[in-house]
């Protein structure tokens, strides 16, 4: 018996991950100069603060088939531009309330 493929294919979700240049970038950056490695289902894109990615960026990377956006900043208090990090996080927070 012949077997479908699809049963047998792993479910390998796509991630779409924005990252803050100044800590999260950097850390990925220095994950791969240490030869680290991971999924190439996890398509980085670097910005230079989290308060970059307008909400519209996650919505349009559901839209165009991922399975998941991360958003990664700064820790509280260490934005590169002071407080890019809290407006990041307010907005994140209507965001998810509207998606619910
Ligand atoms: Fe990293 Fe603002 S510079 S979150």
């Amino acid at each position: 018996m012949p077997i479908d493929n699809n049963e047998t294919k792993e479910f390998r979700p796509l991630i779409v991950a924005f990252c803050c240049n100044w800590c999260s970038y950097a850390g990925a950056d220095l994950a791969g100069s240490s030869r680290l490695s991971y999924p190439a289902d996890v398509k980085i894109i670097r910005v230079p603060c989290s308060c970059r990615v307008n909400p519209l960026f996650i919505l349009r990377a559901f839209q165009k088939g991922a399975d998941g956006v991360i958003l990664c900043g700064c820790h509280p208090g260490d934005c590169h531009y002071t407080t890019g990090n809290y407006y990041a996080r307010r907005r994140m927070t209507l965001l998810f309330s509207m998606l619910d």
